[in-house]
């Protein structure tokens, strides 16, 4: 029998048993519905599934499992797919099954005393955004693929986003959590506190590690108070110089009401315009500062102001824009998440997610900007992001045959001579593997592996992500 027939074999079997435990709704087989799995959305990693499952239970994944690894099949657990660098996305082998936590999408629990919301992994964050509200509170997890994105997918990333300035990366805010192992085992650690101290904490080796130590099946996160008053601005400013004055401006002013803090390039805005009908209400400038302050207390408004005054007396405001109403700090938010899409109109661009000590922000564009200006000529930068947590996306707009990989060590070199890291918030997947390995020291990478043998011995568990090459022998 050639590979290729005793492949289909496999297959063929592994689905019957699939099928005959998932039921018709549970397994997807056809090309056409699997479509949607087998890529990730930015389509730079098309794959080839060998069938779709969509368990809608814990004991489903778990049987799911446990029937893929008698029959040697990888695994690839998938959410709402918005990752951006394709850490959900299959093989093109035809021999991985996509397993789908979509249909696991249910609120199972929010607490507004206790601060805490039960949901699980399929259910979509602005869904879980949405209940946490209905209750007077806030999840305070948010960014531009929010209504899209599940639950299981941000933890399994440790998605960040905009407001992790305030209330730090997913990883703080996940409290208990629900976990299929790569043997079918269930652990159930869906507990409900603040503090546990109680042995390991296990529940954070498979937050951020993208699905190849284990599945999430359900979590119980922590919520926020909901701050009743909000202060919204766009400022125009000069420079990445003249934007960290102001973070260390609204520091002094506003303290710990700052949610958000994002650096916006002109560029950006522009590709905003052409490819949406959004406008900007301010002036052109090389650099703008989306800023977000929210507190309990109805001072909030007058020390923005305050704020701002000083800033445009200083000079580090040119032009600006406090919101007015709710309505309007939205349209703010609207330009600042249409960013990434309008780069995928654009064209297909290097993207690049790193961290610098936030204070070395302005110097660290300064010499990605030179770095790309001798290294790639006529490629042009398209920086912006999270600037209060030190995440810069610095994205490369290139000719259509660049070489992504050089682009790539170029500007990761320059997050090395800053003490940088070349994946701050999303995560690894299939696109940063081989920048890992040159990012982090050999002891580090052993370290993982010895992990993922321990907890992956037969290298099942969305293999060929985060970490190349093979697992260590037991
Ligand atoms: C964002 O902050 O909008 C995304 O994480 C960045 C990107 O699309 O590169
Ligand atoms: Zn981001």
């Amino acid at each position: 029998m050639s590979q290729e027939m005793t492949r289909d074999a496999t297959n063929h079997d592994l689905v019957a048993r699939l099928s005959a435990r998932l039921g018709p709704a549970g397994v997807l087989t056809q090309e056409a519905d699997m479509a949607p799995y087998a890529v990730d959305w930015r389509r730079l990693f098309p794959g080839r599934p060998a069938c779709v499952v969509r368990p809608a239970s814990t004991a489903e994944v778990a049987d799911a499992v446990r029937l893929c690894r008698a029959a040697g099949a990888a695994m690839v657990p998938q959410g709402g797919n918005t990752g951006l660098a394709g850490g959900a996305a299959p093989d093109a082998s035809g021999t991985q099954v996509v397993v789908s936590l979509a249909r696991m999408n249910a609120v199972r629990a929010v607490d507004p005393v206790g601060l805490t919301l039960t949901a699980e992994a399929g259910c979509v964050l602005g869904t879980a955004q949405a209940a946490a509200e209905a209750a007077g509170r806030l999840l305070p997890v948010s960014f531009a693929a929010e209504g899209s994105a599940m639950l299981g997918g941000v933890i399994a990333t440790n998605a960040g986003g905009l407001n992790v300035v305030r209330y730090g990366m997913t990883r703080g805010l996940v409290l208990g959590l629900e976990v299929v192992l790569a043997d079918g085992t269930v652990v159930d650690g869906l507990r409900a506190l603040r503090k546990d101290n109680a042995g390991y904490d296990w529940k954070q080796w498979f937050i951020g590690t993208e699905g190849t130590l284990g599945l999430v099946t359900a979590a119980v996160m922590r919520l926020a108070a909901r701050p009743r008053h909000v202060a919204t601005a766009l400022l125009a400013v000069p420079d990445p110089d003249a934007a960290l004055r102001l973070f260390t401006l609204a520091q002094e002013e506003l303290g710990d009401c700052i949610q958000a803090f994002e650096l916006i390039s002109g560029l950006s805005l522009d590709l905003v315009g052409r490819h949406s009908t959004l406008t900007r209400p301010v002036e052109p400038a090389p650099w703008y500062v989306l800023l977000e302050a929210a507190s309990s207390l109805p001072a909030l408004r007058e020390a923005a102001e305050g704020m701002l005054g000083t800033a445009f007396e200083r000079g580090d405001a040119l032009d600006g824009v406090l919101a007015e109403s709710g309505q309007q700090a939205a349209g703010l938010w609207a330009l600042r998440e249409g960013i990434t899409e309008a780069e995928a109109k654009e064209g297909r661009g290097v993207k690049h997610d790193v961290s610098v000590p936030i204070t070395a922000i302005p110097a660290f564009l300064e010499a990605a900007g030179r770095a790309l200006a001798e290294g790639a000529p006529g490629a042009r930068a398209n920086a912006f992001g999270h600037m209060g947590d030190g995440n810069i996306h610095y994205n490369v707009l290139a000719a259509p045959d660049h070489d992504g990989d050089a682009i790539n060590r170029l500007v990761h070199g320059v997050v090395d001579r800053f003490g940088g890291s070349i994946s701050a918030e999303h995560g690894i997947g299939q696109y940063r593997v081989a920048e890992l390995l040159r990012h982090r020291r050999p002891e580090e990478i052993a370290l993982a592996r010895r992990i993922k043998a321990a907890l992956d011995p037969d290298g099942l568990l969305n293999p060929g992500k985060v970490l190349s090459g093979q697992i260590l022998p037991r």
